[in-house]
Parts: structure tokens; sequence; C-alpha cells
């Protein structure tokens, strides 16, 4: 199981990778596996702007896509002083997939918060409420 300085780690490089021409802005995201495994993502720019593809929802879909499921914590990476978190899209994502995990928020040099899933959406919406309950 990689510690949480594996995992920040594992953020940042992947945000060195992020593909950020028109904003400068920079994210690196680490989601963890139950079994202990690692993904990343970083975000993804396009000149279309409204493409762009934020690093949270890269590492989440990559992961998603092969076949982990269960998810325990994730880590997201900006170069700022305050915490960046998730933006509401990627929180509708990872609440869906990943529930009320831990969400970890790092900078080049520290980390600078953590929040539950469920501080971050409160009263969500989910597929709990299509069954019409
Ligand atoms: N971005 C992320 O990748 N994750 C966040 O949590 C906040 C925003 C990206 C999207 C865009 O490429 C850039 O940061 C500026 O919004």
């Amino acid at each position: 199981m990689p510690d949480s300085d594996a995992l920040v780690a594992a953020a940042r490089a992947a945000r060195d990778r992020a593909i950020a021409p028109y904003s400068g802005f920079k994210v690196g995201a680490a989601l963890e596996t139950r079994s202990g495994g690692v993904i990343t993502g970083c975000n993804v720019e396009n000149a279309s702007y409204g493409l762009t593809v934020c690093a949270e929802r890269v590492a989440l879909l990559k992961a998603l896509s092969e076949g982990e499921r269960d998810f325990v914590r994730i880590v997201v990476v900006a170069d700022t002083q305050s915490p960046t978190p998730p933006c509401g899209p990627c929180r509708q994502l990872l609440w869906e997939y990943c529930g009320d995990i831990p969400v970890v928020m790092a900078n080049l040099t520290t980390v600078t918060g953590q929040h539950q899933m469920k501080e971050l959406l409160p009263l969500p919406f989910d597929g709990r409420l299509l069954g019409g309950t």
C-alpha cells in the first residue's frame, strides 16, 4: 500500500506531464485502489477550451477503463498556496465511482488540505434517486 508521501509524489510527477498551454495551470492527480495500486492523471487542455479534461477525471477514467472499481483515496496537486479542490463535474464523478473517500490536496512542497468527498459534495445527486426513493 503506498504511503501518503508516495501518493503525493505520484501526483506531483503526473502534474509534470500536464498539457496546459492555454491556462498554464498544471494539475496532477493520483488515485489509490484498495489493493494498493496507483493510477495517475494530469489535465489535458484543448484549443477549443471546453474539451479540456481535468487531472482527476483523467485518473478516474483511466482507472475505470482498466477495470479498477475500488478506490480509497485521491491526491490532487497544483502549484498553489491554498488547496486546489476538484471542480464540480469531477466531484460528481468521484462521488459516483469512489464514494466518500478522502481528497488530499498538495502543492509542490507540502500537503495543503484534506476533505472527505461528503464535505465537498453535500446533498449529492446519485443513482439511488433514480429508483424514486
Ligand atoms: N483543473 C484540473 O485539472 N483539476 C482541478 O481540480 C482544477 C482545474 C485544470 C483544468 C484546466 O486545464 C486548468 O486546471 C485550469 O482550470
